[in-house]
């Protein structure tokens, strides 16, 4: 009785939700909706035993998680190359011509959020993951079953996996910030981020409340069902109850189509409810798919076309001058916050007094603003027909802003000398505890600021004896007893650092993190560096004189030599502790297939590496193959390593364990 009742409820709510969401014509209201969903949730409260894989009270999320679970997925997740302008729109249908004669192309909105993958069993969704680096994911299920706009039961019980985008309407981006900014949490910075942000929540009842959606454009497997053309493919997905682009996607064969598809949506673009970031490109006829195959990297059945960077407009409110750690001066352009590409930015750098000048950038100037690779916001350049009033022209500092040191001129940049300048230390402070050096975790550039600026540390030496300051630390606002603990556990451990990141730590002029790995590489010990000398040091390939001279200053002033030895009192390690020294538990005794493209290292790299670390590597997988490293485009080692159940690492997986030299 109950069990058919709550099969009925499950069934009348997944129906008006893919009338709602698909067919956009509901047949029920909302408040007989939410009566439905009351009455099921109370009926499998009672009767838990009956409650559905699919049932749409999952969509209110449930338990918390520990952590994401990886998951392989079953044909590799790609994305298409980038192309901006006609001309590359051009070149792109002529490649196609080449094999085949007479193209015809669906054009799709590019949707800007993350893509995911949907496994559905017996029509019923049972799987959502994340591309993750495209071979392996993390597993979203929960999280993917709140989203309204997933089916959690098809219109047909079939076998599928569906792709598409996880992303974030404005509408929700904005009352996701509003929320945010209430609850005093810093907003998020574009649809993207927030969509990415919510997705990966390990309590899938905050994802729910962000109000994702999902717009399906893509079947790995479109020949199963018998589908001959992408149009097709959408066509399906439809039917099958998912949310395509239906009145934006199009159906074109020449390139003047194609670029009247990019004007037309690129003059829709803000109108829409969502983000968009270009334009997807695909061959239509998937025969045709077939017969252009891929790179090493990329479909070349098809290609994204990306729009410009947006540039806005806004006012230059000050120019602010920061001292680097080498004591470079950079003039920085605070302006008027203005949103950029789905985020809100108000700085810039200005680079440098000829930039400046070039561009005749005057406090007060409306100026342009674009982000560079989507990211960081740059200044293009000044409306100087919009100058108002007579602003002045830019003048560049002659002293430190910070310790007022007369500035040198050295080719396009300015330098403070000053060595105990305090923003010199406190960069130099911030690069020691940096990710590419000493990683200590936890050490962001606000908290060693504060920490310099209360005098607890001063030089880097400092952060081994920060244990004496424990109580204090407490005091330090936004940490608590554990995030100190944390703070010092990070400074422990990293005392095992090997010695390559000490040296780049060091802030040696013109060392960064590759040379100082030949270093430790060749010298392999601190002390065997200290007691090189400059023709040792110009022996070796990748080192000129300009970095011998560097290192030479470097270890003869005795102040950096009386630095080491504190450190290495301090317990420091100062050993380089490369893949010759030592086994990794990860790789030893195994044995290793290597299949698809390595982007990342070559198969001769990465068989010395294994066989340094103690493993073998075999051409052929079998059931006593240890672990199937995978590139792109793998082929039949990667099936039948799923086959056999065998442990599949990406490239990624293999650095981090080669990093875990245990
Ligand atoms: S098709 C082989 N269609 O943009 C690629 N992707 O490079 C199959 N995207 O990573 C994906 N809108 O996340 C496809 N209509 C669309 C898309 C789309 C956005 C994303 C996708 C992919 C990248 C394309």
């Amino acid at each position: 009785m109950e069990q058919d009742r709550i099969n009925q409820l499950v069934d009348i709510i997944n129906r008006s939700s893919y009338e709602y969401y698909v067919l956009d014509s509901p047949t029920i209201t909302d408040q007989e909706y939410d009566d439905y969903f009351r009455e099921l949730l109370k009926l499998e409260e009672k009767f838990p035993m009956y409650k559905r894989q699919d049932s749409p009270t999952n969509r209110v999320g449930g338990q918390a998680i520990d952590k994401f679970n990886k998951v392989v997925h079953q044909r590799p997740m790609l994305s298409f190359d980038d192309i901006f302008n006609e001309e590359e729109v051009v070149e792109f249908d002529e490649r196609v011509r080449k094999l085949v004669p007479n193209p015809e192309y669906t054009l799709e909105p590019k949707m800007d959020g993350l893509s995911g993958s949907l496994i559905y069993e017996k029509g019923v969704l049972v799987r959502g993951a994340t591309r993750g680096d495209g071979i392996v994911g993390e597993d979203i299920t929960f999280n993917v079953k709140t989203i309204k706009s997933v089916p959690l039961h098809l219109t047909q019980d079939i076998d599928i996996e569906v792709r598409g985008e996880i992303y974030m309407s404005f509408d929700s981006f904005e009352k996701s910030n509003q929320e945010r900014e209430r609850n005093g949490e810093t907003p998020f910075a574009n649809p993207r981020n927030a969509a990415a942000g919510s997705v990966r929540q390990l309590d899938s009842k905050i994802t729910a409340k962000r109000n994702l959606d999902f717009m399906a454009y893509f079947l790995p497997n479109p020949e199963d069902y018998g589908i001959k053309t992408q149009e097709e493919s959408l066509k399906f997905l439809r039917k099958l109850g998912f949310v395509t682009n239906k009145n934006l996607n199009q159906v074109v064969s020449t390139t003047n189509e194609i670029m009247m598809y990019i004007d037309d949506l690129g003059a829709k673009r803000e109108k829409l409810p969502f983000a968009i970031d270009g334009v997807v490109i695909k061959v239509n006829d998937l025969s045709d798919e077939e017969k252009l195959g891929f790179t090493s990297r990329v479909p070349r059945w098809g290609i994204a076309y990306k729009f410009p960077a947006e540039e806005v407009l806004t006012t230059l409110l000050d120019i602010k001058f920061t001292v680097g750690r080498t004591g470079k001066i950079t003039p920085n352009a605070l302006f008027h916050p203005v949103h950029v590409a789905g985020s809100l930015v108000s700085k810039a750098t200005l680079h440098n007094e000829d930039y400046c000048k070039q561009k005749d950038i005057r406090i007060g100037d409306i100026i342009c603003i674009r982000k560079a690779g989507d990211v960081i916001p740059e200044v293009v350049g000044v409306k100087e027909n919009r100058r108002t009033s007579s602003l002045s022209p830019f003048e560049m500092i002659r002293f430190c802003p910070m310790c007022g040191e007369e500035l040198v001129k050295k080719e396009a940049h300015h330098y403070c000398m000053n060595e105990h300048c305090p923003a010199r230390k406190i960069e130099s402070l911030i690069h020691f505890v940096s990710r590419d050096a000493m990683y200590i975790e936890g050490f962001g550039e606000r908290i060693v600021e504060d920490l310099y600026n209360m005098n607890y540390i001063k030089k880097v030496s400092d952060f081994y004896d920060l244990k004496k300051y424990k109580e204090e630390l407490k005091e330090l606002e936004g940490y608590g007893e554990k995030s100190i603990q944390n703070l010092l556990d990070g400074i422990e451990a990293s005392k095992q650092n090997s010695l390559e990141r000490l040296i780049f730590a060091l802030g040696i002029r013109y060392i960064g993190k590759k040379t100082a790995k030949i270093l430790a590489k060749k010298y392999k010990t601190m002390d065997n560096l200290l007691s090189t000398t400059y023709e040792d040091l110009i022996s070796i390939d990748d080192i000129g004189e300009i970095m011998a001279d560097s290192i030479m200053n470097f270890i003869q002033n005795s102040c950096n030599l009386d630095l080491i030895t504190e450190l290495k009192e301090y317990g420091v390690q100062m050993l380089y502790k490369g893949m010759d020294t030592k086994n990794n538990s990860y790789i030893e005794n195994k044995t290793f297939v290597l299949t698809g493209s390595l982007e990342k290292f070559s198969r001769e790299e990465a068989s010395r590496i294994i066989e340094e670390n103690g493993g073998k590597t075999s051409s052929s997988v079998t059931s006593k193959t240890g672990v199937v490293v995978v590139g792109s485009h793998p082929g039949s080692k990667y099936k039948k390593a799923l086959e056999l159940g065998i442990e599949i690492w990406t490239e990624d997986d293999f650095l981090e364990k080669v990093k875990k030299n245990t």
